[in-house]
C-alpha cells in the first residue's frame, strides 16, 4: 500500500484550518503531519490553541500535536494555508521560497500575474501559471489560491452557461453567512436579527475574481473574461452557506430547458478523474420553488456541491435564478482540497 503524503496547515487553530482538519481527517491520499499557526498559538498543543467550532469531534491524534510558528522549517512539503491576508501576503511565499507547494485560501495572492487562481470544474488550464513562479525555478515550490467564497458558487453556476451559451453581463446580490468573517467574526450584537449590507472588499473581489477564473492564459498570465459583472454583498444571520441572487444576460439565447439540462450534464475533470473530493454532481438543481437553503441544502456533496434553484425570466436581463454553496468547504477548505487533488493528479506534488 502506498504511503499517504504529509502535509501541513498553516492557520490550523482558525475556521478554515479546522475545516481542513475535518477534511483531511481519513483521506485517502494526504494526512496531516504539522500544524502552524500565529505567535500566540505557537508551543500549545492544538486542544489548547483551538476552538474548535465544528459538529465531529476534533480529532485525537491532531488535539495532542504541538502547534508549530508560521515558519518552514520542519514543515513538510505540501501546505494547506489558511492564513489571513496580511500575514499570507508575508508568510506563503516563504513556504514556496523553501521548496513548499502552498494551497492556499487567502486573497493576498489570487489577483497576482504568475499565481493561478483555481477551480478544478472551471480553469484546470491556469495551473500552468506555477511555472511561471521565481520559487518554483529555484526550489520547485509555487503557490496555487481557490477562490473567495462568494465567486465559488457564483463561477460554478455560471460554468455551465458561459461554455454552451457564454455569458453577457451579470448581477449577483449575496447573503452570506457569518462563519464566513472567521472566529471569532461579526460581534453577535451586530449581526443578530440583521443583515450587514457590506463586507469590507468582498464585492471587489467576487468582480475581478470570476473574470480571472473564467479567463485566457497568455504571456503576460491571465486575461480576465471580458463579461460585465456587478455584486452586492450582504452579511446576514446564518451560520453556514452563502445564498445569491443572480440574473445573467446571454451571448446566445436559450431556453429554460436548455439552461437546466446544462447544469445536469456539467461533468468536468474533477469528475472524470473521480478526484476523492470531487462532487458528482457538481451542480445539483432544486426543483421546488422555495428552494435552496442553507438549513437544508448546504451539505449536499458532502459540502461540495453548488445548489441552484428558481430558474426564470428576468425583465432585464435575460435569466435569473438562486445559488447556494458551503463557504468552509466548497469555499474554502474544500477547494484547496480539491484544488492538491488536481495537482496531484497532475504530477505537482511528487510521486
Ligand atoms: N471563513 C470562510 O468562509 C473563508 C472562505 C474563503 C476564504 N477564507 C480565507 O481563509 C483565511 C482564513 O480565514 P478564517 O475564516 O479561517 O480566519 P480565522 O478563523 O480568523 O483564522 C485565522 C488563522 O490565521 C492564523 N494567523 C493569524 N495571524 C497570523 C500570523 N501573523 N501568523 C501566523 N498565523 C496567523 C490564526 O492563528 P491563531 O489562532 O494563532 O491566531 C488562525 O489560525 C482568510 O484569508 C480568509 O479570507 C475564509
Amino acid at each position: 500500500m502506498q504511503s499517504k503524503i504529509p502535509v501541513g496547515i498553516l492557520g490550523a487553530t482558525g475556521v478554515v484550518g479546522q475545516r481542513f482538519i475535518q477534511l483531511l481527517e481519513n483521506h485517502p491520499w494526504f494526512e496531516v503531519a504539522w500544524l502552524g499557526a500565529s505567535e500566540r498559538s505557537a508551543g500549545m498543543t492544538y486542544a489548547e490553541a483551538a476552538k474548535w467550532r465544528l459538529k465531529t469531534a476534533m480529532p485525537e491524534r491532531i488535539a495532542h500535536m504541538k502547534v508549530a510558528a508560521a515558519a518552514p522549517d520542519g514543515a513538510p512539503r505540501v501546505i494547506f494555508a489558511a492564513l489571513d491576508a496580511a500575514p499570507a501576503r508575508e508568510i506563503e511565499p516563504r513556504f514556496a521560497q523553501a521548496g513548499c507547494a502552498v494551497i492556499s485560501n487567502s486573497s493576498a495572492m489570487r489577483m497576482d500575474a504568475d499565481v493561478p487562481l483555481v477551480i478544478p470544474e472551471v480553469n484546470t488550464d491556469h495551473v500552468r501559471l506555477i511555472e511561471r513562479q521565481g520559487s518554483r525555478k529555484a526550489t520547485g515550490g509555487f503557490v496555487v489560491t481557490n477562490p473567495n467564497c462568494s465567486a465559488i458558487g457564483l463561477v460554478i453556476a455560471l460554468a455551465p452557461l458561459q461554455k454552451k451559451f457564454g455569458i453577457d453581463k451579470v448581477l449577483a446580490v449575496t447573503m452570506q453567512a457569518v462563519s464566513g468573517a472567521g472566529y471569532p467574526g461579526v460581534a453577535s450584537l451586530d449581526i443578530l436579527g440583521n443583515v450587514i449590507p457590506y463586507i469590507a472588499n468582498e464585492e471587489a473581489k467576487m468582480e475581478e475574481e470570476t473574470r480571472k477564473l473564467f479567463g485566457t492564459l497568455d504571456a503576460g498570465g491571465v486575461r480576465p473574461a471580458d463579461f460585465a459583472i456587478s455584486a452586492q454583498c450582504n452579511r446576514v444571520p446564518v451560520e453556514d452557506g452563502h445564498t445569491e441572487s443572480v440574473y445573467v444576460a446571454l451571448q446566445k439565447k436559450a431556453a429554460a430547458d436548455e439552461i437546466l439540462a446544462a447544469w445536469r450534464e456539467f461533468r468536468t475533470e474533477p469528475q472524470e478523474l473521480k478526484l476523492p473530493s470531487a462532487p458528482d454532481p457538481a451542480i445539483v438543481v432544486d426543483a421546488a420553488p422555495d428552494r435552496p437553503q442553507p438549513r437544508f441544502d448546504l451539505d449536499r456533496g458532502a459540502g461540495m456541491a453548488v445548489s441552484v434553484g428558481r430558474l426564470r425570466p428576468c425583465n432585464v436581463l435575460d435569466w435569473r435564478f438562486t445559488v447556494l454553496s458551503h463557504n468552509t468547504i466548497r469555499g474554502a477548505a474544500g477547494a484547496a482540497l480539491l484544488n492538491a487533488e488536481l495537482l496531484k493528479a497532475q504530477g505537482y506534488l511528487g510521486d
